[in-house]
């Protein structure tokens, strides 16, 4: 997606772009049209420097994820967010998306065209079809003020448990102004977590009207306005794509965790700095020269799981129990950079990891395994408690981890309620299985089966247009025997 021409195009100065331009916004309907290949960074930077037409602050996406540098494609195919209980992740921002089929029709669903397909679209991982377009709600830039407290880890944890237990109290006694109230708690906050230093940045925002930067000193009539950040380093293109040799073991983070915790803490000050800032500087979001520098260091995993609301806070306590209590210390030092918490509303997409309520994402990464050739113990203990009993946290679409900890994934259990349902929209979107996946028995996912009447079924017999059928069940599969939930 990122080669085709039309989003290869260079566009340097503002006017009404060609038609053919990759990034089309519509200020009176506040949407922008976008080509699937475009990074979500140029899509933001795009946006927010659109300020000559009716928004002088310019334009931002109502919530972003931490990374930008993926294409707004794969980020909406994954289901990746950023930290919001009122927006969602960006597949919530989407209002229509055009997507070629295993047939190679060019195809638009949307909430109002057909809403099962646009459930199953809506978060794909790619199994659909191939999305080429986007349409999605854009607001104005605020002035969004951030604020940090430096906690430790338990503190956080306990924090999080006193919204666990507001959010099921209120969910208990059915008063949803209560359910409101808890969820605010977290709406917007993202956490770095120090793992190695148990120091933990727990950032808010609160939104403004107006800021100092949105005033000018002198006025003048030539004030060609520009748009500087759709032309990439050579002035012609975007983004050159230049094939990059991937990042051979070394042994540059393997020891002296201390030296890293404080490398880190030093470096990412920048992002929790309290203050007052436009919405695209003022939501936490990485910057391009750490991702060049995060991507010469050393070779990593990142894993992230979405644990309900209604555990959240068990779920930190019982990490705090594994990686910080006494005599079960299992060595925070097998950690390098900080881990990332983010919170998300439920969502309606069949397998949005939201889907069925509010979650607490996870993301946290392993920079030792790669360069050592060993396990790493206490990160393969903290992937396990995620997805263990005290978490049950669902695996990110677009990460790491399958299958080691998702192996024989049985989406039966993992997606109770919509796992046949986006099944039947594969049958239908993808009959012969052109995007199923290379892979088999423990790391083959797309699996679905049903029963009628307690005997097996045929699973597109069960598929209507509304999707899964009530008359049937959707049932495990029994090649294999899934690992933990
Ligand atoms: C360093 C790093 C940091 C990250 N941080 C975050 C974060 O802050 N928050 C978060 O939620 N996620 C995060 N992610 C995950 C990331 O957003 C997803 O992996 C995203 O899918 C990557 O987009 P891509 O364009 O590289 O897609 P790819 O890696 O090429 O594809 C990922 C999946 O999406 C599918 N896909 C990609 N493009 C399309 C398309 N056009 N149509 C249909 N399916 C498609 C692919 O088939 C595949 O299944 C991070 C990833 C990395 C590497
Ligand atoms: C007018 O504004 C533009 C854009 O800010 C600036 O580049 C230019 O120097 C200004 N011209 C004068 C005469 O101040
Ligand atoms: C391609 O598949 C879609 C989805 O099943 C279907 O609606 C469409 O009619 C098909 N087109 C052709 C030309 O077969
Ligand atoms: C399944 O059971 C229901 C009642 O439990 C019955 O009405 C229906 O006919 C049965 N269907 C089949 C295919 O046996």
């Amino acid at each position: 997606m990122t080669e085709l021409q039309d989003t290869l195009t260079k566009c340097v100065r503002w006017a009404p772009p060609p038609a053919n331009f990759p990034i089309q916004v519509d200020e009176d309907a506040r949407t922008v049209t976008v080509a699937a290949g475009i990074s979500q960074r140029v899509l933001l930077d795009y946006l927010s420097e659109y300020t000559h037409g009716k928004q002088p602050q310019g334009w931002t996406l109502p919530a972003f994820s931490w990374f930008i540098d993926q294409t707004i494609g794969g980020a909406v195919a994954t289901a990746t967010h950023g930290s919001s209980m009122r927006q969602g992740s960006l597949s919530s921002q989407v209002l229509e998306l055009e997507a070629v089929l295993a047939n190679g029709t060019l195809a638009t669903f949307s909430p109002t065209s057909n809403e099962h397909l646009f459930r199953a679209f809506g978060v794909s991982a790619g199994r659909l079809g191939v999305i080429t377009k986007l349409k999605m709600r854009i607001m104005p830039q605020q002035s969004v003020q951030r604020t940090t407290q430096t906690l430790k880890f338990r503190e956080f944890a306990a924090q999080v448990m006193a919204t666990q237990e507001a959010y099921k109290a209120a969910k208990a006694s059915g008063d949803e102004d209560a359910v409101q109230q808890a969820l605010f708690q977290v709406d917007e906050t993202q956490a770095l977590w120090l793992v190695e230093r148990d120091t933990l940045w727990r950032v808010d925002y609160d939104h403004l009207y107006k800021e100092p930067s949105s005033v000018i000193e002198n006025l003048n009539f030539s004030m060609i306005p520009t748009l500087s950040a759709y032309s990439g380093p050579d002035g012609q293109s975007v983004f050159a794509q230049v094939p990059k040799t991937p990042v051979a073991p070394n042994g540059l983070m393997t020891g002296n965790a201390a030296y890293w915790g404080v490398v880190f803490d030093a470096g990412a000050q920048v992002y929790v700095r309290p203050g007052t800032f436009e919405t695209r500087k003022s939501y936490m979001s990485v910057t391009e020269s750490t991702t060049s520098v995060s991507t010469t260091l050393a070779p990593y995993v990142q894993m992230e799981a979405a644990v309900p609301l209604e555990t959240a806070g068990t779920c930190l306590q019982s990490l705090n129990r594994l990686l910080y209590d006494g005599f079960w210390n299992r060595n925070p030092d097998s950690f390098r950079n900080p881990a990332l918490i983010r919170f998300v509303s439920g969502e309606p997409f069949y397998i949005a990891p939201t889907h069925g309520g509010p979650r607490m994402y996870l993301n946290i990464e392993d920079w030792l395994s790669l360069s050592t050739g060993k396990l790493n113990q206490a990160y393969d203990d903290v992937l396990k408690t995620l997805r263990g009993p005290d978490c049950r946290g669902r695996l990110h679409w677009g990460k790491g981890g399958w299958p080691r900890y998702a192996s024989c994934f049985d989406g039966a259990t993992e997606y109770p309620d919509t796992w046949c349902h986006f099944g039947c929209a594969a049958h239908e979107l993808d009959p012969t299985g052109k995007f199923q996946a290379t892979g088999d028995g423990k790391t083959a996912i797309w699996k679905w089966y049903a029963t009628r009447n307690g005997t097996a079924a045929d699973f597109a017999s069960c598929c209507g247009p509304n999707g899964f059928s009530a008359e049937c069940q959707c049932a495990s599969r029994t090649d294999c025997v899934p690992g933990q939930l």
